[in-house]
């Protein structure tokens, strides 16, 4: 079994929890999870045992009633057992048309801190999944900064996802082991100061910010370029979307902090710049959770031909992150039984538009894939073919 607890019960939190319990039941297969049935850790094995979130109307009612918000096509009855509790909030929320009120209203951070450990030893908490809306970046540049910034109370210096894993941390130095999934752009697998915590405390972290859509994509076809030395002059890859997490991203310091993971791939995969523009452009409500995807690459050929990709999608945002996270806690699972405190750069390298840690490089996803598979114990035979 693994035991999950989901930070922001919101579209992918929701989405993940709706998933894994139709799998179980039956209802569902393992398409959108990378991993499916290989792991020693089985999909089936997870368990979701806490939730929280800042929103008022999501904390205090079960995930029953929340998924219910995002999916009416029939809700599993286990999702009545888990009651939503309160969070940090760490104005995560600011600015956004929702009412929200974290714990640090009524109590120090530092009690807060304590409030969630004892919370997570009650739920027997194994892996922590940050699923929050995204964040403005902020990084820290020492362990001593994190550790003063709570005991001094300093409530401007912290976001709530750095606070949690700080939590996490405290949380497993106490439980003799934990893991913190960053599925959000904030710097946590790439910011050493939190790395080293992590090694000091037994926990492991995964990060930054789920891969999931064009990013990988683009990463791809830039090193099928890249291995037949065609040069790319330019790349333009946006998304419009609909739901609460673009209209977070309309808020142009949260945009930056998805532009910088986007955009980390340019460099790490051509080896060197190149004009591009990659973020998410745009709130359009109407498209929902399918957003809009565009992408368009020109490149030098022989003979100075010039060619140009172009891609048109619509994707569903939620259940590609939500499938990632079914391997992330079941590959958590697996680094908490082997010790692999700090961060594992074999599973941020396939996972994550920005892998931990600090200036590691991004790879073409399908090498990566065959990393991630040697670190998980599998044989290196990748799906369409043998490496
Ligand atoms: N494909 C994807 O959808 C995708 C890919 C990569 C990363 N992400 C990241 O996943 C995150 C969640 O996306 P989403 O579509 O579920 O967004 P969402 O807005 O539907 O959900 C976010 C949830 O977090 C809650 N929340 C906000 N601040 C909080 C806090 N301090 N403590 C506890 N809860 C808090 C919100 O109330 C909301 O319920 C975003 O940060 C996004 O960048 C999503």
């Amino acid at each position: 079994m693994v035991r999950v607890v989901v930070l922001g019960q919101g579209y992918v939190a929701s989405i993940f929890a709706l998933g894994v319990e139709r799998i179980k039941k039956g209802d569902l297969g393992y398409y959108g999870i990378p991993l499916a049935d290989e792991l020693p850790v089985k999909v089936e094995d997870i368990e979701i045992v806490g939730s929280y979130d800042v929103d008022e109307t999501k904390v205090g009612v079960t995930v029953y009633d929340v998924v219910k918000r995002y999916w009416d096509n029939g809700v599993p009855e286990s999702l009545r057992n888990i009651t939503i509790r309160r969070g940090v909030h760490l104005n995560s929320l600011k600015s956004m048309p929702i009412k929200a009120n974290g714990l640090e209203e009524k109590m120090k951070l530092s009690n807060c801190v304590d409030k969630l450990v004892d919370e997570w030893k009650s739920e027997k908490a194994e892996v922590i999944i940050n699923v929050c809306t995204t964040e403005r970046i902020k990084t820290f540049s020492s362990r001593d900064d994190i550790e003063k910034a709570i005991e001094s109370d300093d409530r401007e210096k912290l976001s709530a996802a750095q606070f949690y894993t700080y939590a996490a941390s405290v949380y497993a130095s106490e439980n003799n082991g934990a893991v913190f999934v960053n599925a959000i752009p904030t710097p946590i697998a790439n910011d050493p100061a939190f790395v080293s915590l992590a090694q000091d405390s037994k926990l492991v972290i995964f990060g930054d910010d789920g891969a999931t859509g064009a990013t990988p994509l683009t990463a791809d076809i830039l090193a099928h370029l890249g291995q037949r030395n065609r040069y790319v002059r330019s790349i333009a890859q946006f998304n419009i979307g609909g739901n609460m997490d673009f209209l977070a991203l309309t808020d142009s310091g949260r945009n930056k902090s998805k532009e910088v993971t986007k955009s980390s791939i340019v460099r790490d995969i051509l080896g060197y710049e190149t004009p591009h523009y990659i973020k998410p452009t745009g709130f359009l409500e109407p498209l929902g959770d399918k957003k809009f995807v565009a992408m368009h690459i020109e490149y030098i050929n022989f003979n100075g031909a010039i060619d140009e990709i172009v891609v048109n999608a619509r994707i569903n945002d939620s259940p590609s992150l939500a499938g990632l996270l079914v391997d992330l806690v079941r590959l958590g699972k697996i680094a908490l039984k082997r010790g692999e405190w700090g961060t594992v750069y074999e599973v941020n390298a396939f996972y994550m538009k920005s892998p931990g840690p600090a200036n590691s490089h991004n790879m073409p996803r399908i090498l990566a894939y065959e990393a991630l598979r040697k670190w998980a114990g599998l044989p290196a035979v990748s799906k369409g073919g043998t490496v």
